[in-house]
């Protein structure tokens, strides 16, 4: 099928190499000329596993093209994914459609014949509605219907996601618009992977909302057990292992670490938020869940600074990781950002290393010196602090390390490291929600009911 696929983020590109790698005629259309000049020459505008090779194999075969003139593109296709940016909205958190509307009403305006637009971009309920009546407007008698496609991949595993996915929402209105979706998901059906769900537009729109707002509930969650884990003198991977192990829980992101970020989560979340209020009704725990990571990140600025002794003034720290999570160059909503700020803010001196986000982390950080490996970021400073778990800082020699270190403090947020492991190497470990009971013998238990 011949399909054309509206920006080349991360959503688009990704969505565009695939369909193209299933045998479909994929056009990728984006506004940003010197992207597409960049695409043309297989330079991927961001980083992603095995996504250039997928671009370059599928161009070779001439299934795949990128090119900034939509009105071209979209001759002549059975469907126009829309998967242009959602920002939050200054000031207000709404999720700001103004590009998703855009890109709509050119599409309606440019199409020569039935299509389906499907929204791909994550957009509140009722977007599909009214992308619906932009497109009766433009052009009421073209035969074009809108469907709403919700893409759950996530970054670093973007490939693999995409190809091999729990399941495919589709939100359609009639049984054609279905049958189109239907036929460009086919691929994925002879790879047994199939989970097509029909649902109506509006469901599939929220579906999106709600599976990210469980997912960071659920991280926000296990990190504030991890709180009460060090308080009482429990670990919370032992927790996190043995809740997980039910299967109406699932051991899926219960791992305890700085808090949520990255281009989804925080974004999501608010819009789901403000969705909420406009309607009136009322998401009390995705509440809770934002406000909870909000204060996590700076505290995960406190912990540094308590294990360093409380006082970091002068002190170099030496961060490993700035990205919201591994196998990316994204340092959106990363919480190396507000956690850098909480040092600087105490005074100390920030030396990072990050395997592929250091370019980014540039354009958004202040005086931090960027070193070029985890070694060199420990040489000399007064603490060693993993932030994201790179697989890169998953073997150090930890003796190397505390031989480096002017003070051997190592701070696992990630808790990467066993303690037993990092303390026979010579150091000294903080993790998360890794409670010390032998160190805390004055724990009060609840008096005993008489
Ligand atoms: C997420 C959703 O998983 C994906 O389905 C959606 O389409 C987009 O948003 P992504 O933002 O790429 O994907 O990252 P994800 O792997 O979900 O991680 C999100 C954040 O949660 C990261 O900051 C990560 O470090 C954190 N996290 C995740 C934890 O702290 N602990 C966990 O156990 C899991």
């Amino acid at each position: 099928m011949r399909i054309a696929i509206i920006g080349t983020g991360y959503v688009g590109l990704v969505s565009g190499a695939c369909f193209s790698d299933f045998g479909h005629e994929v056009t990728c259309v984006d506004k940003d000329v010197s992207k597409i000049a960049a695409l043309r020459h297989g330079i991927m505008p961001i980083y992603e596993p095995g996504l250039d090779m997928l671009v370059e194999t599928n161009v070779r075969a001439g299934r795949l093209s990128f090119t900034d003139d939509l009105a071209t593109a979209v001759k002549n296709v059975s469907a126009v994914f829309i998967a242009v940016g959602t920002p939050s909205r200054r000031g207000d958190g709404h999720a700001d459609l103004s590009y998703v509307f855009a890109a709509a009403r050119e599409v309606a305006a440019a199409l020569d014949g039935p299509a389906v637009i499907v929204n791909k971009s994550t957009v509140p309920v009722g977007t599909g509605d009214e992308v619906e009546r932009i497109v009766s407007e433009i052009a009421p008698d073209k035969g074009i219907t809108v469907a709403s496609n919700p893409e759950f991949l996530r970054e670093g595993a973007a490939l693999s996601d995409f190809k091999r996915p729990d399941r495919v929402i589709v939100g359609a209105e009639d049984e054609p618009t279905r049958s189109v979706l239907a036929a460009i998901y086919r691929p994925l059906s002879l790879n047994q992977s199939s989970a097509l769900v029909f649902t109506s537009r509006r469901t599939a729109e929220l579906i999106k909302y709600a599976a990210n707002a469980f997912l960071a509930t659920k991280v926000a969650f296990i990190n504030e057990i991890a709180d009460l884990c060090e308080v009482v003198g429990a670990d919370v991977q032992g927790v996190s292992r043995g809740i997980g192990m039910d299967n109406r829980i699932g051991r899926k992101f219960l791992h305890a670490g700085p808090g949520f970020g990255g281009s989804c989560f925080p974004k999501d979340t608010l819009a789901l938020l403000k969705t909420a209020d406009d309607n009136d009704s009322p998401l009390r725990i995705v509440e809770a869940t934002v406000a909870a990571n909000e204060s996590r990140k700076r505290a995960m600025g406190r912990k540094i600074i308590r294990a360093m002794g409380g006082r970091v003034r002068g002190k170099t720290v030496g961060l490993l990781g700035l990205t919201f999570k591994p196998d990316t160059d994204d340092m959106r909503d990363s919480p190396a950002i507000p956690i850098i700020r909480a040092l600087q803010d105490a005074g100390a001196i920030v030396r990072a290393h990050d395997p592929e986000g250091m370019e980014q982390a540039k354009t958004m950080l202040s005086d931090v010196d960027f070193a070029a490996d985890p070694y060199a970021v420990a040489d000399g400073a007064d603490a060693l602090v993993i932030v994201t778990e790179w697989d890169a800082f998953r073997a150090l020699d930890l003796k190397r390390i505390a031989a480096l270190l002017a003070t051997p403090t190592l701070v696992d947020l990630r808790n990467v490291y066993p303690a037993r492991e990092a303390v026979a190497a010579g150091l000294e470990y903080v993790g998360v929600g890794i409670g010390d009971f032998e160190s805390r013998p004055f724990v009060k238990m609840a008096d005993p009911v008489a």
